[in-house]
């Protein structure tokens, strides 16, 4: 995945470029590049490595003069990271210069056709394609050549495009890959994602697939993939900068796992109305609801996990059975699914590919799909029949925290109003849930605050193996817990149904062994205590996540974490938080680089 930008105004755009950049760049960062128009020709400026190094390369900014241009930071798909790759790519003849964020899935075909026509590729890159596509079909109408290019591109892609022959003009256009319009006044912008543009307007557009905007300093005109002038409205962005800044943090990470407790109010606050759960702008009948057989929640990584936590609660609540399913298996297993299937498609970003393409093979057979998603107007917000944003503001860290839990929350509130609608819970067990949920983000502060001595345990169980073992929900929560250790301190962190450990797995612990023990479902405490003497009675080093006032486990394991008491249904959304911590600390311990941990990117919109 990658972040493109572009500017145009009265003012140098090269500064406005690179500071775009920098805010894009959790959203690849192995190599970056401007490309600004400046008497007559395209200054193409790029770089392999992190954004900082385009910034010495062009005196920030000062070295690239020119107040129309575009960038773009790169999470390399095709081709290593190096400056040949890197964008913007530029055409043969200089007249045409392009960002691009997404996959361009034909290239090779075109690559050879354009070569037989005569143009030479300087990278390895589909990009490419698409800059001698511009030059090949250009005849003095440059909106009829972005059209005629996108017509021959099969992928996605969000492209940002200069032209030496129109002063001043940028061309955007989206298929399949996030992108914005800022409009500024004297001065108009587009971009990958709103943290491009708050510091300069909080009014955007949302492009659609298939649609092209024309970008002037004093005008933005959208079109059809047919070239018809459209209207799109102005929305408000409601960030600030600062959401978008690490206001004081060491890292975006924990910045974001401290916002836990207000990004949790602000998914619930609009949804509990009157003690009532309400859901946004939709209202599914219970006839709608009855004639769901099952419901299939569908998703990749940590929103995944968060699926795999709120299967329980809605299972139990609702009489519905729940499948939870990696979305890059969903879409190859030829899915039994039908109009009596309700698919809960759950993704932070909103554009992650595989939950795209999941989303969409499950709509193909007919069945209804709810998007649960923080980014407005993305993909998957696009594609479903109903929309809950998880109001979770800008989460910039690659590791999702408050995007999980703000997940949760929503599944939450979903569980408790269908479960209402279908008429399986009595109103006593609703009131009691709903005062639960309520009171779910001072439950996350307490944790976060009972926990302030994880900095030191985390230096004990920092080990190049790491088990994480739980029963039911708390095995849920131990699936996310693995994911955070791994992505961020680079341990290898696996999580275990503690029941399974006597199938085969417990073969692996040895003496000092570290096992995180995740005790909070109280039903099952003792089934998971005895796990805890099964391990620790082959040497290992037990830190035991449990409910305050436990002193049970205090017994038994070495070291002890606690979360305050919370309904079992909905614990994982307070659990998860020491995990988060335990391997935020880790990886600090490491000297890890916590918000862009190595070869991940903050949203997998490939393949
Ligand atoms: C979580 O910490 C990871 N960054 C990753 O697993 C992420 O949850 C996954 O890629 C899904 O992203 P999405 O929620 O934006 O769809």
């Amino acid at each position: 995945m990658c972040g493109i930008v572009g500017f145009t105004g009265a003012r140098d755009a090269a500064p406005v470029l690179l500071q775009g950049l920098e805010r894009l760049e959790y959203r690849g960062y192995d190599s970056a590049g401007i490309a600004v128009f400046h008497d007559g020709a395209i200054q193409v400026e790029k770089v392999s490595g992190r954004i900082a190094g385009l910034r010495e390369k062009t005196d920030n900014g000062a070295g690239a003069p020119g107040a129309a241009g575009i960038g773009h930071t790169r999470w390399a798909t095709h081709g290593a990271p190096t400056d040949q790759n890197a964008h913007p790519h530029l055409s043969n003849d200089g007249r045409f210069a392009v960002v691009h964020n997404g996959i361009i899935e034909n290239y090779l075909a075109l690559r050879q056709e354009l070569m037989d026509y005569g143009y030479v590729f300087h990278s390895e890159t589909d990009t490419e394609t698409i800059v001698h596509l511009l030059e090949h079909y250009y005849n003095g109408d440059l909106k009829a050549a972005v059209m005629k290019t996108a017509a021959r591109l099969e992928g996605s892609y969000a492209l940002g495009i200069l032209c030496t022959e129109t002063p001043g003009v940028l061309y955007a256009v989206r298929e399949a890959s996030p992108l914005i319009l800022g409009v500024g006044v004297g001065e108009n912008y587009f971009a990958s994602d709103v943290t491009a543009l708050v510091a300069h307007t909080k009014n955007v557009m949302y492009l659609d697939d298939g649609e092209l905007a024309r970008l002037t300093a004093d005008s933005v005109t959208v079109y059809n993939c047919a070239g018809q002038e459209v209207q799109k409205p102005v929305s408000r962005v409601t960030w600030s900068v600062e959401a978008a800044e690490k206001g004081g943090y060491a890292h975006f990470m924990l910045k974001e796992i401290m916002e836990q407790p207000a990004a949790v109010k602000a998914a619930l606050a609009p949804r509990i109305q009157g003690g009532r759960v309400q859901m946004d702008d939709f209202d599914l009948e219970a006839k709608e609801l009855r004639d769901v057989r099952k419901i299939i929640i569908t998703a990749c990584g940590s929103a995944y996990y968060a699926g795999c936590s709120a299967r329980y609660a809605i299972e139990k609540l609702c009489r519905i059975p729940v499948q939870v399913e990696l979305a890059s298996e969903l879409r190859y297993c030829d899915p039994m699914v039908d109009e009596h299937t309700l698919v809960l498609v759950v993704s932070q970003s909103g554009e992650t590919a595989d939950t795209i393409a999941a989303l969409k093979e499950c709509r193909n057979r007919g069945a209804k799909v709810i998007g649960i998603v923080n980014v407005v107007g993305s993909t998957i917000a696009k594609l479903s029949d109903h929309v809950l944003y998880t109001f979770a503001g800008p989460e910039i860290a690659v590791a999702t925290t408050k995007g999980y839990t703000t997940q949760l929350v929503v599944l939450y509130l979903f569980a408790l109003y269908a479960a209402s609608k279908l008429g399986r819970i009595g109103m006593e067990r609703y009131d009691a849930l709903v005062k639960e949920l309520q009171q779910l983000p001072q439950k996350i502060q307490q944790a976060i605050d009972m926990n302030w001595q994880l900095p030191r345990l985390a230096g004990r169980y920092a080990s190049p193996s790491l088990f994480f073992i739980g029963r039911n929900t708390d095995y849920a929560v131990a699936l996310e817990g693995a994911l955070k250790m791994k992505e961020i301190s680079y341990l290898h962190a696996e999580s275990y149904a503690a029941g399974e450990l006597k199938h085969g797995t417990i073969a692996l612990i040895g003496e000092n062994q570290p096992v995180i023990a995740v005790c909070c479902n109280e039903a099952l405490m003792d089934k998971t205590l005895s796990n805890i003497v099964e391990v620790k009675a082959r040497g290992a080093k037990v830190l035991a996540l449990a409910v305050k006032g436990n002193k049970t486990i205090v017994s038994q394991a070495d070291d002890v974490i606690f979360i305050p008491r919370v309904e079992t249904l909905f614990s994982p959304a307070v659990a998860v938080v020491p995990l988060q911590l335990l391997a935020y600390y880790t990886a600090r311990e490491k000297g890890c680089d916590i918000d862009k941990p190595r070869n991940l990117a903050k949203s997998v919109t490939v393949e």
